[in-house]
């Protein structure tokens, strides 16, 4: 099983990692990281997309532009580790999605609304946050809906810790509660 793993994280202490490498260690198989603050993927912008654009309508997908959307859609199975950040997660995350949301890569649309394209039967996102995930989860629930209505990975779950930066907390407890659902749950 080739497991790709979005690594999100940033700090060299972090709770998140440290959450996913649970479940790569869970999950087995040959695992790909893409670590995003090594890779420091820009922001599309005019100039981008409009090479983007140019590429798609010439239908020239194996162009290195397209490598994370092309490395996206044949993975057998997708891990995306990414702390709680300003309610959602890291810009870094967002200029990755904008790298790997390629039409006629990873989805197409269709009178019927977009249909995915991607190989993955499943996307396990993982998260850590200092307080309190509100319900609305606009990190994982975004990116839940990302999977689903666009990327055509159906079956998602989500892992957290959270309140790990209230005054008092007993981080390590709240770290082995979230890794012993992992042991569970996988
Ligand atoms: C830039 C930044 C933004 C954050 N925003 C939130 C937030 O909106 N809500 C929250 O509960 N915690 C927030 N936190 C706290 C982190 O979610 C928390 O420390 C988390 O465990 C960090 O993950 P890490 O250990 O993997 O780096 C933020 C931390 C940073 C550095």
């Amino acid at each position: 099983m080739k497991i790709l793993f979005v690594n999100a994280c940033v700090r060299s202490e972090s709770r998140t990692y440290r959450l996913a490498e649970k479940v790569l260690q869970k999950l087995g198989g040959e695992v790909t990281e893409v670590n995003l603050e090594q890779e420091n993927i820009a922001p599309l912008t005019s100039h981008t997309l409009e090479k983007r654009s140019k590429l798609v309508a010439e239908k020239k997908y194996d162009d290195d532009f397209f490598r994370y959307a092309r490395q996206f859609a044949e993975a057998d199975m997708i891990v995306v580790a990414a702390p709680f950040w300003d309610f959602s997660f890291p810009a870094l995350l967002k200029c990755y999605i904008e790298a790997i949301s390629v039409v006629g890569l990873t989805f197409r649309y269709t009178e019927k609304g977009p249909v995915g394209m991607c190989r993955a039967k499943k996307l396990i996102y993982v998260t850590t946050a200092g307080g309190f995930i509100p319900e609305e989860n606009c990190g994982y629930g975004y990116f839940r809906s990302l999977a689903q209505k666009l990327y055509g990975i159906a079956d998602t779950q989500f892992f957290k810790a959270e309140g790990l930066d209230i005054v008092g907390a007993d981080v390590e407890a709240a770290m082995q509660k979230a890794l012993n659902e992992v042991e569970q749950k996988l």
